[in-house]
């Protein structure tokens, strides 16, 4: 008895002092304020950018009532609640993501403070912590000096078919005779940069900046370097490396390689004094330069060789001896636009330690990660001074143990380090990236051990979104090689492969690939860059490439390559919440639309295609493409199911700009064209379309083509042939696959779309986990067939599987732009218990943790403030399901709305809730 009252006044006290503490804090709270979804962005062109918050409090079903935004022209009137430029007053809206500024015209390098409060139905937030934003160089003369380089090789360099640049140094002293109040860098720096202020770089970005069309726009950075100036003598140096704008091949295809010129740059260093004057140190022909540092070539395909005997101490900081440098050239200036680079730049996002290092014969080991990554090398070693390191990068080995490079076709992929002697040296490439699993390494001094490398994981430095774990294995291992693939091909533009002498930005690769990817990194920003990439490739006459930027001049006039364009316009909408892009974009859409349709529209059928449903598996081991008719779907099928699905989209982009006259075309051309097409290609006996593959039937099925009456039959004929004649495998390839999984949940087989997921034979996601893939291949027989088009790390093949795994596995969909609202309605197929799935979206985090076993299911969902969800439980009624062991009527927050045949379906707000049915 005694214990039991000294454990209620515990409890009580313990309660009391909970309460008191959530008192002190107000009931909600609002954090990670994000000026164009990004934190205190330096330089940015927007001229009415967007503001985004989230809302965090203990109460379930938090909704923002009203917001109010200041924003400030300093810090010092924003603390006093001075709203200059804009102050939203005490707005009523919901909205806390992508709201847009309302205020005063900005202008050039001005920096804007800002913070937010908001009004919710459980109690009022302070203001948040202030952020801010800076506006970049927003007209061209706004930029002082001139562009500098060198437009030549120089001795040593080749320009042959395998093109050797060195890398170009650049410096510059200057004195600064004043205390420094601020100083802020613009650097252009083309193909690629490196910038160090007194001998410290600048930034932790690497291969910047994102690569564009150079003749249609070129990206600049900007960074506050206050803190890298010193009073008195000062010295900026920059290095120049090719990337994309000097090309990689000479001589050869050369509509095919383009090339923009030799390096060059462009740069202004603002430095602000305390006495309130301004100065500016922008490239001149005061600067010096150099071909003669250490970087010998670096080619993105071949490699980088760096001779550290060549090393110039102290080159970018004050004092150095550049008698022997010359003076820089004027050159020609960059015939693209600047803008600023709104997406964000590369960085080493992670370091791993390889597995291990063995001796292939004296002299020669491999060296292996373990993951197939994209990267590269950072190497530690000893040894005498000229002495020569090579590594040779590969996905694979062959059965000898050596390194397959077939399939890299004539990309060397090597990088080569000459060690200056005198101790341990460390170093890494600076301008190149390879695509491997196994490095090769020969001229070694002594044995290498694994402690001497490490590979360091590049890409865009975006946040990993979304976790996924099942209680199946092989979801999980392809999840991984999902996630592998996906981070290894973002390269400032999402590329097909980062290995071979490829690594282009192909459309048809990402058409549904990029709203996947979109649940496992945070991405938004990087395809609203690729649609201005897409913008920009566009002819005059409306012509899209099937490569953006067009680096390669592939303008080949098909409809499911530049679908991309139109379909991540959409992806930004649905999964960010940002419609801008779509009014950004409309105009353009419009005119390719128009060009498709003039050019290739014969009785309402689109004529042109290119690829087909590229990479089916084919019918033997060793071969790319199949010649089988019924393995292959008709272009024409194709290219007019996709241009149907596109009207329909266009219709949408209309209405949501109010574009009533050209919603109601759309409209009109794609019921022509859905009559037209059914006609053409539906058996109306067996209801099979055209040569009934299942590209050819789910096509129209998944976009809504099919006659209601007749969508049982056609799915019917789908299922038959993945189960009777394909033994329930997998035979789409590129296009058919973006439609597969949902396609087959939403006609209510999961369990088939299951099997397919989780297959480990021929062919199929599981079978190259089987034989050892950690990424994604480019093939569905990408372990036997021929090597010339064979990358270990394409993500195309993907199709909708990722979207599959979050819909309709995690339940994690967004019903409203952006997951204001969600739908939760996960597929419980026979065989998979539990899935534990994470989704940071805009909002904040939505998490979806069910189990499900004989008798027994439990559900735990977790939604951030400010937003709703349906949620679909399964149970027999609603006296079964209890929230937090309670029944539901008690259960606070929670809306019973009805059940829906074995499924309970239930309105939530904000919180966290514990499902569950026994
Ligand atoms: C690329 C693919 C691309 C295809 C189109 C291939 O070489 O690697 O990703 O979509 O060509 O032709």
């Amino acid at each position: 008895m005694n214990n039991r009252l000294t454990l209620l006044l515990c409890m009580l006290s313990f309660c009391l002092s909970a309460s008191a503490q959530g008192q002190a804090k107000t009931p909600v709270q609002v954090s990670s304020p994000r000026c164009e979804m990004r934190e205190d962005p330096l330089g940015i062109d927007i001229l009415k950018p967007s503001f985004s918050w989230q809302i965090t409090g203990s109460s379930r079903g938090i909704e923002q009532k009203a917001y109010q935004l200041l924003v400030a022209s300093s810090a010092e009137k924003l603390a006093d609640n001075n709203g200059d430029l804009w102050d939203s007053g005490k707005t009523p809206s919901s909205a806390s993501v992508n709201v847009i500024y309302q205020g005063a015209a900005l202008k050039s390098r001005m920096k804007c403070y800002w913070k937010v409060r908001v009004w919710t139905n459980k109690g009022d937030s302070e203001w948040t912590s202030p952020a801010f934003w800076s506006m970049g160089l927003l007209h061209p003369g706004d930029w002082k000096g001139r562009w500098i380089g060198m437009d030549h090789p120089s001795k040593g360099d080749s320009e042959t078919q395998f093109s050797r640049l060195s890398a170009r140094y650049f410096r510059k002293e200057f004195k600064t005779s004043k205390q420094v109040s601020s100083a802020t860098a613009f650097i252009i720096g083309l193909g690629l940069y490196e910038l160090y202020i007194n001998g410290k770089k600048v930034g932790d970005q690497v291969l910047a900046p994102g690569p564009t069309d150079y003749n249609q726009s070129v990206k600049y950075n900007t960074f506050d370097v206050t803190a890298c100036l010193s009073q008195g003598k000062n010295a900026i140096g920059t290095i120049l490396g090719n990337g994309r704008f000097y090309t990689m091949r000479q001589a050869y295809k050369p509509y095919k390689i383009k090339t923009f010129g030799y390096p060059k740059m462009l740069m202004n260093l603002e430095i602000s004094y305390s006495d309130g004057t301004k100065e500016v140190i922008s490239t001149d022909d005061s600067w010096k330069m150099t071909a003669e540092g250490p970087i010998r070539t670096n080619n993105e395909y071949d490699g980088e060789e760096y001779d550290a005997t060549k090393e110039m101490p102290g080159w970018n900081t004050a004092g150095f001896e550049d008698k022997s440098w010359q003076k820089a050239q004027f050159v020609q200036e960059a015939v693209g636009m600047p803008v600023a680079q709104m997406n964000e730049n590369m960085k080493v996002m992670e370091t791993v330690k390889p597995v291990s290092v063995r001796m292939l014969k004296p002299g020669v080991y491999i060296l292996d990660m373990g993951q197939n990554m994209a990267g590269w090398i950072r190497m530690s070693v000893a040894g005498t001074r000229g002495q020569v390191v090579k590594l040779r990068f590969a996905e694979t080995l062959q059965a000898n143990g050596e390194l397959f490079v077939r399939n890299l076709r004539d990309a060397k992929s090597t990088d080569q380090y000459t060690l200056k002697g005198g101790g341990k040296e460390t170093w890494e490439p600076r301008f190149v990236y390879h695509g491997f699993r196994y490095v090769e390494i020969s001229g070694y001094p002594g044995k290498p051990s694994v402690a001497d490398f490490e590979g360091r994981v590049v890409y865009d430095d975006m946040q990993t979104s979304g976790r996924f774990l099942s209680s199946n294995e092989t979801l999980n291992s392809i999840y991984k090689n999902a996630y592998w693939g996906i981070r290894s091909n973002y390269k400032g533009m999402p590329v097909d492969c980062p290995q071979r002498n490829e690594r282009q930005p192909w459309l048809g690769d990402r058409t549904t690939g990029a709203y996947g990817e979109s649940f496992l990194f945070d991405n938004g920003r990087l395809y609203t860059k690729w649609l201005d990439d897409i913008q920009q490739a566009q002819k005059p006459d409306g012509s899209i490439p099937d490569v953006a930027p067009a680096f390669w001049r592939y303008y080949s006039d098909n409809v499911t390559w530049p679908a991309t364009y139109l379909t991540i316009a959409d992806m930004i909408y649905q999964q960010y919440g940002d419609a801008r892009p779509i009014a950004k974009h409309y105009p353009s859409m419009k005119k390719w639309m128009e060009y498709m349709e003039g050019q290739y529209m014969t009785d309402n059928l689109i004529t042109k295609d290119k690829y087909g449903d590229w990479c089916v598996p084919p019918e033997s081991k060793e071969m790319i493409f199949s010649k089988d008719p019924l393995r292959k779907t008709d272009g024409v099928l194709l290219a007019t199911a996709t241009y149907y699905k596109l009207l329909l989209l266009m219709r949408d982009f209309a209405r949501l700009q109010n574009l009533k006259a050209d919603a109601a075309v759309y409209e009109a051309s794609a019921a022509r064209l859905k009559t037209a097409f059914n006609n053409k290609f539906l058996n109306t006996g067996s209801m099979q379309y055209s040569n009934n593959s299942v590209t050819a039937n789910l096509l129209p099925l998944s976009f809504g083509m099919v006659p209601g009456k007749d969508q049982a039959r056609v799915f019917k004929n789908i299922t038959d042939k993945i189960e009777i004649t394909n033994n329930s495998h997998i035979s789409t390839g590129v296009i058919g696959t973006q439609w597969l999984m949902r396609g087959l949940s939403a006609n209510g087989r999961p369990d088939l779309a299951y099997r397919l997921a989780t297959n480990r034979t021929y062919p199929s996601w599981g079978y190259m986990v089987e034989n050892g893939a950690t990424t994604i291949w480019e093939l569905w027989n990408g372990n036997t067939a021929d090597p010339s088009m064979n990358s270990q790390n394409h993500v195309m093949l993907l199709g909708d599987l990722m979207i599959w795994y979050y819909e309709n596995l995690g339940g994690i969909k967004a019903s409203a732009p952006g997951f204001k609202q969600l739908i939760m309605k996960p597929d419980f197929v026979q065989g998979l218990t539990h899935v534990d799935a994470s989704y940071n979206s805009a909002y904040g985090i939505v998490k979806s943790n069910w189990t499900k076993t004989t008798g027994h299911f439990e559900w735990t969902i977790t939604l951030p403030p400010n937003t709703t969800a349906q949620v679909y439980i399964p149970a027999e009624n609603v006296g079964q399901l209890r929230e937090s062991g309670q029944k539901l009527k008690d259960a606070e927050g929670v809306r019973f709305i009805r059940m829906e045949g074995s499924k309970a379906l239930v309105g939530i707000g904000s919180g966290e809730y514990k499902f569950m049915v026994n």
